[in-house]
């Protein structure tokens, strides 16, 4: 599997992460900022942006509808759709979706779309597949069995492969996916939102919820901005948007660099004298330019750093399509998944691929990724913006995750100049602690005890609290 989602390590450059063998090589390849138009801060929407296609979607519910998904268990009953939703005619831009209703008191429980990062990664392999979603796939990479800590027990969840290019989602021109960049993703799903609610219209009035990770950092803000310049514009609620929440989330590049280099030192895996060397030497500020002394610096952790898997640290690999582990999350579960999403029934079922894209389904495409056109250093000021909106705003780490470490988050809170409200504390979850929250003004601080990247993976249980405790406004761990 090649498990792509980003995480720079230095300063302008990217670095992705993909599996060699099966080992995952997490300093394989570097990408010059070049590549890029970093701008300090996001692009403005302009009143154009929010002009978009609207399509006609009468019947498509229904046909949208899984009767039954491909090797999943003959119990409980849940309903369940997936489809595409063209969002640009013109090049043939169509986003691919699966949604899956609440298994209890699903018209009154609130809509939530999640969003996994990259960019350039899909949310039906890791969000619904590996993460939060109702089943998981088996080790034959055939069939699936309940997951019990789906989080469609408490609400109605939509993943979205975005932008085109991802997973299922494509453009017959495919130059598309050379010219992605964060505007026209947030822009491709507001149009996909429009057009879903009106393929689904008894959601349109519904609470709506964002969620997602790593990259989603930046999907999240600057689409929910998008989704409140659209109502304000109209002096109406388009859409219902209440919240949002991101795990892991690649929010500043300045601190996404210090706050990484002090992670690996923190664990015992980088030396002093290297740490220290990095911490004199390397200005990760907007504009500032790496000097060689630190580069030199942050070449020698990478050595201490090594073969570790760096969206959860103290995990197992999995090494020639085998693990150790023998309990837990199976480190193995993205290659059954890219089996599964890749057979011609699988397909079927999910009412996917039906233009015959070309090659196999995969979880991240590098060629979105590589060729990525626009991304603010940081979106700081657009989280600013929306915790000022009166809309729930909520960040969450888990505290094992290398990519987008838990200290990343912490400094980027610091950044955003808030007040603590209610001081850092244990959150409980029976007798054990789940994490630890802050409640600042207009913003929730929650970390995830012994989780990585990929937080509902490895702490089910804890995610799904966690993720109650967001939907009901109240600080995990409070009655
Ligand atoms: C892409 O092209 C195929 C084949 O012509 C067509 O069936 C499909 O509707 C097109 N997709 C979009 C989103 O226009
Ligand atoms: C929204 O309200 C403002 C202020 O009342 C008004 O100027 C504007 O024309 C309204 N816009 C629409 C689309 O109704
Ligand atoms: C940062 O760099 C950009 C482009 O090189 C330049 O336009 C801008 O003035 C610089 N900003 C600062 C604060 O130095
Ligand atoms: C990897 O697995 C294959 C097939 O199971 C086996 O033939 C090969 O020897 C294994 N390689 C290593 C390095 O363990
Ligand atoms: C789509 O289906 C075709 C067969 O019609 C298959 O060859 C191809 O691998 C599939 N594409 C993806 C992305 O799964
Ligand atoms: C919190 O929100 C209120 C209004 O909703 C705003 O006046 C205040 O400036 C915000 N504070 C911060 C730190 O975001
Ligand atoms: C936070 O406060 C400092 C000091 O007052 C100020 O320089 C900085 O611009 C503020 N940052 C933000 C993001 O508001």
């Amino acid at each position: 599997m090649k498990a792509a989602f980003i995480f720079s390590i230095q300063v302008y450059l990217l670095t992705i992460v993909h599996c060699v063998g099966n080992q995952f090589d997490p300093y394989v390849k570097f990408l010059g900022a070049q590549n890029y138009m970093k701008t300090y801060v996001s692009q403005d929407f302009t009143l154009d942006d929010l002009i978009v296609h609207r399509g006609s979607h009468h019947g498509l519910k229904e046909a949208d509808r899984i009767s039954r998904l491909e090797g999943q268990p003959n119990a409980p009953k849940i309903n369940q759709y997936s489809g595409y939703i063209t969002v640009e005619p013109h090049n043939g831009r169509a986003l691919f979706y699966y949604f899956v209703e609440s298994t209890r008191g699903s018209s009154s429980k609130p809509l939530v779309l999640w969003l996994n990062g990259g960019p350039g990664c899909s949310s039906v392999g890791g969000g619904l597949m590996m993460e939060l979603g109702p089943f998981r796939v088996n080790k034959d990479g055939k069939t699936l069995s309940n997951n019990i800590y789906a989080w469609n027990k408490v609400a109605n969840i939509l993943f979205l492969e975005s932008p085109a290019g991802v997973g299922f989602s494509y453009s017959n021109k495919t130059s598309d996916y050379k010219t992605s960049g964060d505007k026209r993703t947030a822009i491709d799903s507001y149009t996909f939102l429009i057009n879903w609610l009106e393929r689904f219209p008894e959601y349109k009035t519904r609470d709506f919820y964002l969620t997602g990770e790593s990259y989603a950092g930046h999907y999240i803000p600057q689409l929910a901005e998008l989704i409140l310049k659209s109502n304000k514009n109209t002096n109406h609620t388009i859409i219902n948007l209440k919240g949002i929440m991101i795990g892991n989330a690649y929010i500043d590049d300045e601190t996404q660099n210090k706050g990484t280099h002090d992670f690996f030192w923190s664990r015992s895996i980088v030396s002093d004298e290297v740490h220290e060397g990095i911490v004199k030497n390397c200005d990760f500020s907007w504009n500032a330019t790496l000097s060689e002394v630190c580069k030199n610096y942050i070449k020698q952790e990478d050595g201490f750093v090594g073969n570790i898997y760096p969206y959860d640290i103290y995990a197992p690999l999995c090494l020639n399509g085998t693990s150790s582990e023998k309990s837990g999350f199976d480190p193995c579960s993205e290659e059954y998944i890219e089996s599964y999403l890749n057979l011609p029934e699988v397909q079927k079922s999910l009412h996917a691929n039906l233009t015959h894209l070309p090659g196999r389904w995969q979880d991240c495409n590098y060629d979105v990724f590589n060729n990525w056109k626009d991304q603010p250093f940081t979106v700081l000021p657009n989280i600013q913006r929306l915790m000022a909106s009166g809309i729930r705003v909520w960040l969450y780490s888990g505290d094992t995750d290398g990519a987008v470490a838990v200290t990343t988050t912490m400094y980027a809170i610091k950044k955003l100049n808030t007040t603590i409200k209610t001081p850092w504390h244990p959150w409980y979850l029976k007798q054990e602690i789940g994490g630890y929250v802050v409640g600042y003004e207009n913003l929730t601080f929650v970390t995830v005890r012994g989780a990585g990247h990929f937080v509902p993976s490895y702490q089910p249980a804890r995610a799904i609290a966690l993720f109650s405790y967001f939907l009901r406004g109240k600080l995990p761990g409070s009655k």
